[in-house]
């Protein structure tokens, strides 16, 4: 008979990652039994299938495979700092359309970077080669990233963002307290338009968080990296916040990485992610680290976005934003004639595609009388319909996934969620609200 063995001998990253983290099981749950045509899903940050150019993309690869003297052996392996006509588009798209600001001067300092599979590759190499330490972010905060980040040993610091993002003076503040461990400062990291909340990060408030990382940077006598996460900027619909600068504008010390992706506009299955920055050892261990993942982003469809930027891509991003503006101002009056008596903030849906409430009383947490109503499992037929056909089930994402666990806004965060308007069609999610309601109310009773 076989002895029975202990198991395999896993990191301390593997053993973090054996189990799934909250959102991820709660998603899966729901996955599993998911029904396309009734469940209404609020909670995944996917884009809307009908923003996703498909003509153009075919019509892309077919002129990209019909070009090799330009598109050289575009289904073989490509180089690690990514294919040359990409990074050739992207600087071009950013100086054609005046993105963030940026200048030829300043971008002529500056190194473009592809990364192996979207701007989650970017975000995930940063966490290998920079030395864990604690690791600085607004609250909510991106949670995909901060719980894979204390998986890998960092630790998570969130300072709470009010309408503008970060607050700047509560950072300053939460600096101070750490005395003598802003030693441990590994890196800052921000999302300029938030996700969760929406919440877009004003000019000033960018210009201070450059400000205050360069001090400590003086202070602690080394440059503390601030990466910037700007995966929604190509998708501002409220002209009224326009333009936004890049941060690099009022970087003096080099200490700025933006990330970007084309996720959001084009399509997410094209996996292109990029990062903007000075040449130096982290830049160079970011490059040699996508040789690491798989040599480069797969080679064609580097190419194919090469191609849309060059050719189509300010038609495509009218469309889209166009698109996300109109269903924002459906779902935002939605909510408020829905829901406007419930809550007690509601942001997002300037940008991106999100809105984040914020309830009076109603606990959101998984488990509570709100959530059990719209996942169908009250256990009162009246309200779950019957056992073999559920009424239509609603996802969201709880805010007590989206807080800090260890930060200020941990009661709030209960009180609060995460609604896409993303994915979703606006009658489905129109339903969705008004089923929100009846939630609401149930939970009101308890
Ligand atoms: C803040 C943020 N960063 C990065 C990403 C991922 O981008 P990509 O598809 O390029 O990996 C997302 C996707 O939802 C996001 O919300």
């Amino acid at each position: 008979m076989m002895m029975k063995l202990p198991d395999f001998l896993l990191s301390e990253y593997g053993k973090a990652s054996c189990t799934p983290s909250p959102v991820n099981r709660m998603m899966a749950e729901f996955a599993a039994d998911f029904r396309e045509a009734k469940d209404i899903n609020l909670g995944v940050g996917y884009v809307n299938e009908q923003t996703i150019p498909r003509d153009l993309i075919l019509k892309s690869m077919r002129e990209v495979l019909a070009l090799p003297e330009k598109y050289r052996a575009a289904l073989n392996y490509g180089g690690p700092q990514g294919s040359p006509n990409l990074i050739e588009s992207v600087r071009k798209f950013y100086l054609q359309n005046k993105v963030g600001g940026l200048t030829e001067k300043i971008l002529d300092k500056k190194e473009i970077i592809i990364g192996p599979n979207g701007a989650t590759s970017l975000l995930e190499g940063t966490a290998h080669v920079l030395k864990p330490g604690i690791v600085i972010t607004s609250d909510p905060m991106y949670y995909i990233y901060c719980n894979y980040l204390e998986r890998m040993g960092f630790e998570v610091l969130a300072v709470p963002e009010d309408q503008d993002g970060i607050q700047t003076d509560l950072l300053t503040e939460k600096l101070k307290k750490l005395g003598n461990r802003k030693n441990k400062i590994s890196f800052f990291y921000v999302v300029s338009i938030n996700n969760p909340t929406g919440c877009i990060l004003s000019n000033k408030r960018k210009a201070e968080l450059v400000w205050v990382v360069s001090k400590l940077s003086e202070e602690l006598k080394r440059k503390v990296p601030l990466i910037v996460d700007k995966a929604y900027e190509d998708l501002v619909h409220d002209e009224a916040v326009k333009p936004l600068q890049s941060a690099l504008l009022y970087d003096k010390a080099d200490l700025v990485y933006e990330i970007g992706t084309l996720s959001k506009i084009l399509s997410p299955a094209l996996r292109i992610g990029y990062m903007i920055g000075c040449d130096g050892p982290f830049l160079r261990a970011m490059i040699q680290k996508t040789s690491d993942t798989g040599f480069s982003a797969p080679l064609i469809t580097q190419e194919i976005t090469s191609y849309l930027l060059d050719n189509q891509v300010l038609l495509q991003i009218e469309k889209v934003n166009h698109g996300y503006r109109e269903k924002a101002k459906q779902v935002k009056k939605c909510i408020e004639e829905q829901l406007g008596r419930f809550l007690a903030e509601c942001c997002g849906g300037k940008a991106g595609f999100y809105f984040y409430l914020t309830f009076r009383k109603t606990s959101t947490v998984e488990g509570s009388a709100f959530f059990r109503y719209l996942a169908r499992t009250t256990g009162i037929p009246d309200i779950d319909g019957p056992e073999k056909d559920k009424h239509p089930r609603v996802i969201y994402v709880p805010g007590e996934f989206c807080v800090d666990p260890k930060g200020d806004l941990v009661q709030k965060g209960k009180r609060q969620l995460r609604l896409s308007y993303g994915f979703e069609e606006p009658g489905r999610i129109k339903h969705a609200v008004g089923v929100m309601k009846q939630a609401a109310e149930y939970a009101g009773n308890f």
